[in-house]
């Protein structure tokens, strides 16, 4: 008999599934989608046993025109209990903006590399640290829990390969802030299972996995495997997007987030649970394909709606 060394004896019963689609998902698309028709998305999302909904950002609106109506999307969609609704902010200005709408719940964001930091808000990494004083801080004693994203952990569409011990360096000082969880992001999906194993051995050693979440995107493919990796070593929060929508405007190159139908389907399959309807989510892809006005690279979803036009015979 063959032995095997990955016998999957480390899953997790449970894991949270983070789904970024509204913001991570939205931003990057070419079409402006109406604010009713996020809203719409949104409440459909939160009926589909997601527990956490990244829902817009409040950022320059020149920068991503796409999520100016931030504001408006917090104050229309319908809060389900039990949902944690959550947006990007990267300085001051946005927590305030956030807060005004009703948020409970912020992001903040920054990269690994410098030049993608720069590129994607206009400061360096040791700028928008000082930046991150004026913003965790109050976020938290106004009551806020306050979540935080290191981009380009594995890889700069600028400078290439990132030195693996920065996303320690960041998440030191993230945690070292007040943010509860630091996501870990493969901005222009180029990680490999091995340099997965390697950022996180280093990261988990200090951190504890609850703190930690994985956000890949699935550019070259690799997203699966390494969601894989990181949940056999503790993981239990993956950020992912409905449909595999997603990128960041400046990371060239990048395409869309993991999709969610796609990572539920793995897990669950191999029984961990996530508690989403997957034939509820596949209904909000289809929705989000149509907002968008393209299909969505997920491959579970394309399968699905595959079967479901067999049955119908359309
Ligand atoms: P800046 O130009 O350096 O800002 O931009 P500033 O402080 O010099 O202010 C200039 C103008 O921006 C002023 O307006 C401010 O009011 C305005 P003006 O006087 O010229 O009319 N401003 C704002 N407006 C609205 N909301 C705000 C805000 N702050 C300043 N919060 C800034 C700096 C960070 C604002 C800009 O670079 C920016 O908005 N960047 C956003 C970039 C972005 O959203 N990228 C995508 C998200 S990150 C991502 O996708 C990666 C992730 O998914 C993880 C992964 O995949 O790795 C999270
Ligand atoms: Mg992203």
């Amino acid at each position: 008999m063959v032995k095997s060394r990955f016998v999957f004896e480390h899953l997790p019963p449970e894991v949270t599934l983070y789904e970024v689609g509204p913001r991570d998902g939205l931003q990057n698309e070419s079409r402006m989608v109406p604010t009713e028709d996020k809203v719409r998305l949104i409440d459909a999302l939160s009926e589909t046993g997601l527990r956490a909904i990244e829902i817009t950002s409040f950022v320059n609106p020149k920068w991503i025109p796409q999520l100016a109506d931030g504001g408006q999307v917090s104050r229309q969609i319908l809060r389900k209990p039990g949902v944690t609704y959550s947006a990007l902010v990267p300085n001051r200005q946005g927590l305030d903006a956030a807060i005004a709408a009703g948020m409970r719940e912020v992001a903040v964001f920054m990269s690994a590399s410098e030049t993608h930091n720069k590129k994607n808000v206009n400061k360096t990494i040791g700028q928008t640290l000082a930046a991150f004083r004026d913003t965790v801080p109050p976020a938290l004693a106004a009551g806020l829990r306050v979540r935080a994203y290191v981009s380009t952990v594995y890889g700069c569409p600028y400078e290439g390969a990132v030195d693996p011990a920065k996303a320690l360096e960041l998440c030191r000082a993230l945690k070292a802030l007040g943010c509860y969880q630091v996501s870990l992001g493969d901005t222009i999906g180029v990680a490999n299972p091995r340099q997965t194993r390697d950022v996180l051995g280093r990261v988990l050693a200090e951190i504890p996995a609850p703190e930690v979440a994985v956000h890949f995107h699935d550019t070259r493919g690799t997203a699966l495997a390494n969601i894989l990796v990181a949940v056999e070593m503790g993981i239990t929060t993956v950020d992912a997007a409905l449909g595999g929508l997603g990128g960041c405007p400046y990371a060239p190159g990048a395409s869309g987030n993991v999709s969610t139908e796609d990572v539920v389907y793995m897990l669950e399959g191999m029984g961990v649970r996530t508690g989403i309807d997957l034939d509820r989510l596949v209904d909000c892809a289809r929705l989000a394909s149509t907002l968008v006005g393209h299909e969505v690279p997920s491959k579970y979803y394309r399968a699905a709606i595959g079967a479901r036009s067999r049955v119908t015979g359309g």
